[in-house]
């Protein structure tokens, strides 16, 4: 597993769950031996509780630059997969991880140290599973320089959102790659160096983490340029929905709560409705608490829930916002709590514990993304038997059918066009179920609760794909 995040090391999106949770349950299945690379950023490297010993060093050319690589292993005994550790400091000990000029440099180092710490140690990978654009060059340096010594070797690429590629001006091929001129078209596109969509076309097989998301790249709504090659992947691009690490996220255990609870002992989630209502100054109602806990940016759908901000407060409910973001939207939300204290506590932070709280203590769960390669948050709310409400694009789709009051089936409330509108429809009728079907409503939040939503069916289906390759 090649990734430029991983938790608890390193996390500063979905991409770092997942790459806690798939290696560790791909590592149980027998016969299974999972390495997972990472940089050794500064974060990792100072951080007390990561304990890491150096196995080799040695130096890559990135055409005259002459690079050297620390490999570090990971020596903390969590019987699971093995972590190594790419050092170096001029790229990785930097505060931050994202977000320099020259992260096309830093990460097509990664990508080349990573092939040549595998064949120094003399591994022999069958499987080299790369993450987005920050590993993307791994196929393509696996091919024109280290097959000899990684004959069996095939690549899986995985894309958890296509809006970041890893572009580059064309003049980055010579000054940077280093690699024989017939390798040029393939890091092309669209007159730039393209990372991703390099990956695409020559790993062997393409996933994202969804199935209808990886219906949706095929459109160029969603895929941010890369639609045409997307859909010339045909049968090779698939989707395996993520899971969530049930281990972590667990109504029963989690020392967050204010009292635990699970689906046949559900009493414990009035309390931590209580308990986060007195945390946060809001009257100690029944009104429905409503919550999001997210990043504010447009996709995150922050701009229609702004638009239907005032009339959504009129209506006999709670709202809970947790997280940070764009200037914009921050100061737009922040504006409208102050003019409602009693109903809108918006907390611009992000804090683990406090997610926890807001998760277990809430009764809706709002996740309007305009797109949504997977989404876990919905996943976390769900199994803490908070009922979601969502755009049906992407990850939600599938995870969230909507519920027919007649039948007892589905786990939410969906719209299925983009608009302030219809996303207030779909609260609406959140609501008529809350309000006006409380039994309807409880059996809902069973259903959402023991929902299987752990990675033992995921891996198994990495594990299929792993096998169709070799
Ligand atoms: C990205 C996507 C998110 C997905 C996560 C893990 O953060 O935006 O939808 O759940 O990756 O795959």
């Amino acid at each position: 597993m090649i990734s430029s995040e991983a938790a608890p090391f390193i996390k500063t999106g979905g991409l770092g769950d997942v790459l806690q949770a798939l290696p560790a349950e791909l590592a149980r299945i027998p016969g299974n031996e999972i390495l997972i690379f990472l940089p050794y950023y500064k974060k990792i490297k100072y951080d007390p509780k990561v304990t890491a010993e150096l196995v080799t060093s040695f130096t890559v050319n990135l055409t005259w630059r002459q690079q050297y690589v620390g490999l570090f292993r990971c020596t903390d005994k969590t019987g699971g997969p093995i972590v190594y550790f790419i050092d170096n400091e001029f790229y990785f000990c930097r505060d931050g991880i994202y977000g320099f000029y020259d992260d096309g440099e830093r990460f097509a180092y990664f990508a080349k140290a990573v092939l040549a710490s595998i064949c120094r140690i003399g591994l022999r990978p069958e499987i080299l599973h790369c993450h987005d654009w920050q590993s993307a060059l791994v196929p393509i340096y696996l091919e024109a320089e280290f097959r000899d010594r990684l004959p069996e070797a095939r690549t899986v690429f995985t894309i958890h959102n296509v809006e970041y590629q890893g572009k580059a001006g064309p003049e980055f091929f010579n000054e940077v790659l280093g690699l024989d001129d017939l390798w040029r078209g393939l890091c092309s596109y669209d007159g730039c160096i393209n990372f991703m969509k390099a990956a695409i076309v020559k790993a062997d097989a393409v996933t994202t983490v969804s199935e209808t998301y990886a219906d949706e790249l095929r459109y160029p709504y969603y895929a941010h340029g890369l639609s045409g090659i997307l859909a010339s992947r045909g049968e090779r691009l698939t989707g395996i929905t993520n899971g969530i690490d049930v281990g972590i996220y667990d109504p029963s255990s989690d020392k967050a709560l204010a009292r635990n609870y699970s689906a046949d002992d559900p009493a414990g989630k009035l309390a931590c409705k209580r308990a986060l209502q007195k945390e946060l100054g809001l009257p100690e109602s029944d009104a429905p608490i409503l919550a999001m806990v997210t990043r504010l940016a447009s996709h995150k759908g922050i701009d229609i829930l702004c638009y239907i901000l005032r009339r959504l407060l009129e209506r006999d409910l709670q709202l809970v916002i947790v997280g940070t973001g764009e200037a914009r939207y921050e100061h737009a939300l922040q504006a409208v709590a102050s003019e409602y204290p009693e109903r809108f506590s918006m907390n611009l932070r992000f804090d683990s514990a406090l997610a926890s709280r807001v998760y277990s203590g809430a009764d809706i769960y709002l996740m309007p993304s305009k797109s949504e390669p997977c989404g876990l948050s919905q996943l976390i709310a769900m199994h803490y038997g908070t009922v979601p409400v969502v755009n049906a694009t992407g990850g939600l789709k599938d995870t969230v059918p909507p519920y027919n009051p007649e039948t007892g089936e589905g786990r939410g409330y969906t719209f299925q066009s983009y608009n302030g509108d219809d996303f207030l429809g779909a609260i609406d009728r959140a609501l008529g179920d809350y309000f006006h079907n409380p039994e309807g409503w409880k059996a809902l939040v069973k259903a959402d609760m023991e929902a299987d939503f752990s990675w033992q069916l995921p891996a198994q289906k990495y594990m299929e794909l792993y096998c169709s390759l070799a």
